[in-house]
């Protein structure tokens, strides 16, 4: 199955990622069930209290080794999470500068993934809820850093407030490439970020499509939709991310789902179909 890809800086990136959360002991069966499938982007997070990567890193170093993928097919992303987001297992010394809990973190994750530089790397989220505090600042320096010496080919933001987004840019000497929040129909699937985004050419990650929105993709008009494209709801959620631009993640733990995510992008919908699900958490 051939994923629709998009260009960031020039390099093609896959169109749909794999995410890793939540599979503890089952990552790495799954992370290459997904490679198997055809997925080539995979997220995951050094945050032991929500993903294995190591797990993820046995995968990956499986499915090279097996010639299922080449290193330089697969688009591999982690995160630096603050202490507030991790449990007891932490990838950094706590007492440690924000500066050293980066480095820390980010040694830490290529030896987990089994791999000498990343695709991307992403701050999990702001440290706070409004605003960016230094902490945040120094973090995101020293992703600069972890950039400039070619250890990582993009960087990226997650849980990100669209001020929290717009003093980030402001701050940044190196831009994040992507974006990643959870996208709620109600929020018109964070249309504010998603335009920020487009008009500096961030790519926007979305997540919990399907989670976050089960009310709204009861709603009949969702349903008629699905009928007449003949798809699965997952299906028809992914290509309008797809189509508006987004790239989506699924996590699912089912061969099935993957191969039938996968194969949304041979769905079309209309401008018109595209409104209607930007707007579906308003139709009746
Ligand atoms: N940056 C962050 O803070 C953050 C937070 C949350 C998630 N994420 C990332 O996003 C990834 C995806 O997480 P998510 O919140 O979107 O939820 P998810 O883990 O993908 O869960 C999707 C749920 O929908 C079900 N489902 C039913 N049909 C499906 C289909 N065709 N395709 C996919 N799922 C289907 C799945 O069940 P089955 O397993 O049975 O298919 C599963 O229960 C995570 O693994 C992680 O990488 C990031």
């Amino acid at each position: 199955m051939t994923v629709p890809s998009m260009r960031v800086a020039g390099s093609p990136i896959p169109g749909f990622l794999y995410g890793t959360a939540w599979k503890e002991q089952e990552t790495e069966r799954l992370t290459g069930l997904a490679l198997d499938a055809g997925f080539r982007g995979i997220d995951t997070a050094n945050q032991r209290r929500h993903y294995f990567e190591a797990g993820v890193g046995a995968a990956v170093s499986k499915a090279v080794a097996d010639g299922v993928v080449r290193r330089d097919e697969l688009f591999l992303q982690t995160k630096f999470t603050h202490v507030r987001g991790q449990d007891h297992r932490l990838p950094y010394d706590p007492d440690a500068d924000p500066a050293t809990q980066v480095r820390q973190s980010f040694a830490s994750s290529l030896v987990h993934l089994q791999v000498d530089t990343l695709d991307s790397y992403v701050l999990h989220g702001p440290s706070t809820g409004t605003g960016l505090t230094e902490a945040d600042l120094e973090v995101w320096r020293t992703m600069e850093e972890l950039h400039a010496a070619s250890k990582t080919r993009f960087l990226g933001i997650s849980n990100v407030s669209l001020p929290q987004l717009t003093e980030l840019c402001a701050q940044a000497t190196v831009l994040p490439r992507f974006v990643q929040n959870r996208c709620f129909a109600r929020l018109a699937w964070d249309r504010e970020v998603r335009a920020f985004c487009r008009d500096r050419g961030i790519v926007y990650q979305g997540f919990s499509l399907l989670t976050a929105n089960v009310a709204e993709l009861r709603q009949p008009a969702f349903q008629r939709l699905v009928d007449r494209l003949q798809g699965t709801p997952a299906q028809i959620v992914f290509r309008f991310a797809q189509q508006v631009g987004m790239v989506p993640l699924t996590g699912t733990t089912d061969a099935d789902h993957m191969r039938e995510d996968l194969a949304a992008g041979r769905f079309d919908l209309t401008g018109d179909e595209v409104r209607l699900v930007e707007s579906i958490a308003m139709a009746r």
